[in-house]
């Protein structure tokens, strides 16, 4: 079993993905289905940290109740849920994702059809990730992830660079999505980055696997801290 050497620490940390609603019975929202996230719970809660996950719209399947489970469905809940529990807690991991922007107005009735077509205007949502690392304690290691399908002309790992030393959290995890990798069951590929956009370290397998080789990148960090 691995080292207890997160023992007596508290962990927060988000999964799943966020919903904005555009009327009672319809949102805007991703396909995460907070596995990755949960995975890290996990393999925090392995070393000894006292974990809280902060789940959006995570199937009850998928985190089990393993810990202690505050469920929030839209970004504004989440940025909430999160800026509560980072407060109080050591490590702090952003693995949500998160909706980049939300319906400028929600409607209180169901929007009806009209024979025509429809605009939504939707006004961009606050970074997360950015306000818990301006807000930070002292000796806080905060945590991001980043989904990065690359493109025609660039690789991944580039933009991961430019959004880990723009995020400045402690370390970002850049996972490549698209094609068979990222969402639902399917193996993962991690590459861990610092706050430069250094290499910290990568890993390929399972969720749990990558999960665990994250978790022991912030469990160096903490010791590393401590020395
Ligand atoms: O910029 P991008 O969405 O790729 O950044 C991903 C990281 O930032 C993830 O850790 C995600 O949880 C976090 N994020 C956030 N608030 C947003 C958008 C992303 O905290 N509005």
């Amino acid at each position: 079993s691995p080292p207890q050497d997160l023992a007596g620490l508290r962990a927060v940390v988000s999964a799943g993905g966020t919903r904005e609603a555009i009327d009672p019975v319809r949102y805007l929202g991703n396909r995460s289905s907070g596995r990755q996230g949960v995975a890290v719970a996990d393999a925090l809660a392995a070393r000894g940290a006292q974990v809280t996950l902060v789940a959006a719209n995570v199937a009850p399947a998928v985190h089990g109740g393993r810990h202690a489970v505050v469920e929030v469905v839209s970004t504004a809940d989440l940025a909430e849920a999160m800026a509560t529990r980072a407060a109080a807690s050591d490590i702090v991991v952003m693995a949500a994702a998160v909706a980049d922007y939300r319906p400028a107005t929600g409607s209180e009735h169901k929007l009806k059809k009209t024979g025509g077509g429809l605009t939504l205007e939707l006004v961009e949502n606050p970074d997360i990730l950015a306000g818990l690392v301006s807000g930070r304690r002292a000796g806080q290691v905060i945590v991001g992830f980043a989904a990065e399908t690359g493109d025609a002309d660039s690789d991944p790992l580039e933009h991961g660079r430019a959004k880990a030393r723009r995020k400045g959290a402690d370390l970002l995890a850049v996972n490549a999505v698209g094609h068979d990798r990222g969402f639902g069951d399917v193996p993962n590929a991690l590459t861990v980055l610092d706050a430069a956009g250094d290499l910290v370290g990568s890993s390929e397998g399972s969720k749990e696997e990558v999960a665990a080789a994250l978790v022991s990148h912030v469990a160096d960090l903490i010791l590393r801290r401590s020395a």
